[in-house]
């Protein structure tokens, strides 16, 4: 006996990619962080930022006066986006450099002048040279 309704063929395995299978859920992650990063395009380097930095020594301390390199924290700079340091007055790498460089104007004095800020001269050694 012929059958009116032909069974239908069996179903192919969907051809798009699906990682996750059929557990859709498992994407809402990724929805979240690609939103965090639309709504604050800076958002996932400064997860990369931390917040305080040592600047690496190119030039010996003297009988290890300050004994501690100076450190330089993002926290207390946050009033500033990051374009107003980075690239031009700092790489966002460690890179070393000297009170020579920053009498020159150059690296914390382009803000540390007295002007912008407050001169380097009128700071305590020990508010950069910060313990650990
Ligand atoms: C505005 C921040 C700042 C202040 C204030 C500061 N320093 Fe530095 N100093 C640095 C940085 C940045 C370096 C480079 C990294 C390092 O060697 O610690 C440095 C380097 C040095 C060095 C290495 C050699 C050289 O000439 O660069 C010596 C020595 C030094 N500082 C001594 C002092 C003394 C002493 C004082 C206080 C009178 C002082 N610093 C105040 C930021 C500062
Ligand atoms: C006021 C200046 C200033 C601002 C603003 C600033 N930075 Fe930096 N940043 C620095 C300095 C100074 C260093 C150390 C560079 C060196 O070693 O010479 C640094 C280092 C870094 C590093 C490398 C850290 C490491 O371990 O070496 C990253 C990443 C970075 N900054 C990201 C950011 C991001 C993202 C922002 C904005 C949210 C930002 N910075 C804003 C001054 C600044
Ligand atoms: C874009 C400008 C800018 C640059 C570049 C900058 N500073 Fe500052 N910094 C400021 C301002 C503004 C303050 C707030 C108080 C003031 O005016 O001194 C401050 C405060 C500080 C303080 C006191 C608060 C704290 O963190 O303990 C230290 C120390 C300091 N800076 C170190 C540094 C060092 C070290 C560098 C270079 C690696 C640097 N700053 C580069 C603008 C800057």
């Amino acid at each position: 006996m012929r059958l009116l309704f032909p069974p239908s063929p069996p179903r192919q395995p969907c051809a798009v990619a699906q990682p996750f299978g059929s557990r859709s859920w498992a994407y809402v992650p990724l929805l979240g962080l690609l939103a965090a990063v639309a709504l604050e395009p800076e958002g996932l380097s400064a997860a990369m930022m931390p917040d305080a930095v040592r600047i690496p020594v190119i030039k010996e301390h003297p009988g290890d006066i300050p004994p501690d390199a100076a450190l330089f924290r993002h926290g207390t700079h946050a009033t500033f986006v990051c374009a107003v340091c980075h690239p031009a007055t700092f790489p966002a790498y460690p890179l070393g450099f000297t009170h020579k460089e920053m009498n020159e104007g150059r690296f914390c004095a382009t803000c540390h002048d007295g002007k912008a800020s407050t001169a380097i001269a009128e700071m305590t050694c020990e508010a950069c040279h910060a313990k650990p």
